[in-house]
């Protein structure tokens, strides 16, 4: 039987995997620097722990014991959240010291003896590349095999998890240990910058979806996204990936109104060159040859933005409402008007499913194979020393989605 380098390759990583992994795990080198049981893993790891407000150090610590259950991930990159900017502006969930990162890949390079499958069935090897999707502390059962069970509530996520002995806990840094009992996906068919995408992705899959359960959204209708921020721009891919052809996008930036034409808007709009709600419905007609649209994403965290969105949608139309992952205050809207006269069915979304997840894998493979510049998204990558900056970089809005990437 033949066997290609790739093979080979697989074979002797997992040998040596096996060779390091024998045991309840390797001991813990007091020699910093030198490789753990040979297999080319050092003895301590680096973390971006977040100590105060505004300030993160890089944190040396020995690497831990790998369980029977536990994948011992080497990082190769992670996405910057708004999540990750609020915790280090403000710590609203109380966690300094805390390791942050959970958009995060990385490669396996020890596994424990039970470890065999991932959460979708998969074969798992050592130099596969993974990502892992929430814990499901309260309910370690929950597999892709129960694809009904929701995200929401009792999960946590490694990158917002209280810090302790093992202090591996976030994406931030060049190693990670996956406890068992987490959910982890083998996606090496996927490059890196589309697994560093896949979670902010998998959130509008999930939204893409629920707004697919009000029956309204269909191949020829006409649809604006309002916000074209990494979330409104990956509303737009994921929208074209099904065939939706006829997208207006909303937002006052201008460059950020030209890469979703390149994500797939058919049209975009400028809120800034209009004055009042009547000419920016006007502007979203007339983009749509004088109709109002089908269906409707609402995807920025203003309240005056989910307020405006019901005057864009037709009667009998769809709204998704997904811009409020955190509390943004109240908006007002007329129910009458807004509402009940125009039969509006209206949906809300929040994060995603295990299920959302692997349709997220196939979404990032067929917006690839029609040409969308997804990677483009990433427009500034630093190392883990300069997370810092990465941060501020964040704050200051001039990039769209900020990546931490290892050498
Ligand atoms: N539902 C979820 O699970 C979920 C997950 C992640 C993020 N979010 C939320 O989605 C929102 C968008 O995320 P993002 O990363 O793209 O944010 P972002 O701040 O980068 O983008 C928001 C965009 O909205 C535009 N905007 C602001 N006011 C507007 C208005 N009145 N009309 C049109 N455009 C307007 C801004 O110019 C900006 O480009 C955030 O509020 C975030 O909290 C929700
Ligand atoms: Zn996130």
């Amino acid at each position: 039987m033949a066997v290609n380098e790739q093979e080979v390759e697989q074979i002797v990583k997992q040998i040596l995997g096996q060779l390091s992994g024998s045991g309840a795990g390797a001991a813990v080198s007091p020699a910093a620097g030198k490789s753990q049981a040979g297999a080319g893993i050092p003895s301590t790891a680096h973390v971006a722990m977040l100590t105060e407000l505004e300030k993160f150090e890089v944190k040396e610590f020995p690497m831990p014991q790998v369980g029977d259950d536990d994948i011992l991930v080497k990082v190769e990159g992670c996405g910057v959240c708004g999540t990750d900017a609020h915790e280090f502006k403000r710590d609203p969930f109380s966690l300094i010291p805390v390791a942050l990162g959970h958009e995060g890949t990385g490669e396996i390079v020890k596994m424990g003896k039970n470890v065999k499958k991932d959460s979708a069935g998969k074969d798992l090897h050592i130099g596969d590349k993974v990502v892992t999707c929430m814990i499901f502390k309260d309910d370690p059962e929950i597999t892709m095999y129960d694809l009904n069970k929701q995200n929401v509530g009792a999960a946590d996520v490694y990158g917002l998890l209280p810090d302790d002995d093992v202090h591996l806990n976030g994406w931030f840094s060049d190693y990670i240990l996956i406890r068992g009992g987490s959910t982890v996906f083998n996606v090496s068919d996927l490059d890196l910058d589309s697994r560093i995408l896949i979670e902010p992705c998998a959130v509008l899959v999930h939204a893409v979806e629920r707004a697919k359960t009000t029956g309204i959204l269909r191949f020829n209708s006409r649809v604006v996204v309002q916000g074209c921020g990494p979330i409104g721009l990956i509303c737009i891919a994921v929208l074209r990936t099904l065939g939706i052809e006829n997208i207006t996008a909303v937002d006052g930036n201008d460059m950020r109104l030209d890469f979703a034409k390149r994500l797939g808007a058919s049209h975009t709009v400028s809120f800034k060159e209009f004055q009042g709600i009547e000419a920016l419905t006007g502007a979203v007609k007339a983009s749509f040859d004088g109709h109002l649209a089908d269906f409707a994403f609402q995807c920025t965290g203003n309240p005056a933005a989910h307020a405006n969105i019901y005057k864009f949608i037709r009667n009998g139309g769809g709204l998704c409402e997904l811009g409020f992952f955190v509390n943004g205050g109240d908006a007002t809207i007329n129910p009458h008007f807004d509402l009940c006269s125009k039969e509006i069915t209206l949906v809300g979304s929040w994060v995603y499913t295990l299920r959302d997840y692997a349709t997220t894998f196939d979404f990032l493979k067929r917006a690839k194979g029609i040409g969308l510049p997804l990677s483009d998204l990433i427009t500034h990558r630093y190392p883990l020393e300069q997370i810092n900056e990465a941060l501020k970089t964040n704050l200051a809005m001039t990039g769209l989605k900020i990546a931490i990437v290892n050498k």
